[in-house]
């Protein structure tokens, strides 16, 4: 055990190519293992935030530290085989014409041998769910077993931090209660950005919230949902 935190952001700002500026000085840190709910209305900047943990987006000022490395241009591969990142939209990560392709990819990408790719693979579409999707082509699932298979793609690469954006928007409630299974099961450390209040409340202890780039919250989940301000702001 150590007390470097598994990501840091320290005073970061971000502005768009358009000026407009996303993130007005956001800082926190979580430490391993903690599961953080990102809560905040549309356009608060929740995925501008995660595209910054691991390096997608690089601070336009102050700086995002991941297991201890500053995230930069020179640290991306290792921050990246680090920090998973799961995107709200499964078109945008799964690209391969059979699923198991897909969940090849990343262990593939690492360098990893045929036979620990297989175990890989096999490891990441059990925690899902799926192992009968291997042979089926990606384009062809239905939103929930997308979302599935575009986590399994991220869990065969074994981040030690998974950041996954608004992973249950528009599942049904089963296919909803599974992937939540799913995330409750993992020993990682998650940061997961939703409106899913529900969600929140059930896999994360801690949440932090946001509103035009900046954090207006940070503490426990319970106590946070207790605020006027935070329940006005998020619409309840
Ligand atoms: N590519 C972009 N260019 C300019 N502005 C953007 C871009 N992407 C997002 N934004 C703006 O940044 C703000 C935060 O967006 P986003 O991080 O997507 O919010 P959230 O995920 O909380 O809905 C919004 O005002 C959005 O319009
Ligand atoms: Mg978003």
């Amino acid at each position: 055990m150590n007390n470097i935190p598994d990501i840091e952001f320290r005073q970061v700002r971000y502005s768009y190519a358009d000026g407009y500026e996303a993130l007005r000085g956001i800082s926190f840190a979580i430490g391993h293992g903690e599961k953080v709910a990102l809560l905040g209305s549309n356009g608060a900047g929740k995925s501008t935030l995660l595209l910054h943990t691991n390096g997608l987006l690089l601070p336009s000022a102050g700086e995002v530290v991941a297991c201890g490395m500053p995230v930069e241009e020179k640290t991306l591969r290792e921050v990246r085989r680090r920090v998973g990142m799961v995107f709200q939209n499964p078109d945008d990560q799964l690209f391969m014409p059979t699923v198991e392709e897909d969940v090849a990819f990343g262990p593939l990408n690492m360098g990893l041998s045929a036979e620990e790719t297989e175990l890989r693979i096999a490891e990441a579409m059990r925690a899902v769910g799926a192992e009968g999707l291997r042979k089926r082509s990606p384009m062809q699932l239905s939103g929930g077993q997308k979302r599935a298979v575009a986590l399994a793609t991220v869990l065969s690469m074994r981040p030690g931090i998974l950041v996954l954006d608004e992973p249950t928007a528009n599942l049904d409630g089963r296919t909803r209660r599974t992937l939540m299974a799913t995330i409750e099961g993992l020993r990682t450390t998650c940061v997961i950005a939703t409106h899913d209040l529900d969600m929140a409340r059930a896999l994360c202890p801690r949440a932090i919230v946001v509103d035009e780039g900046r954090m207006v919250a940070d503490g426990p989940t319970a106590e946070i949902m207790r605020r006027p301000d935070v329940l006005e702001l998020l619409g309840y």
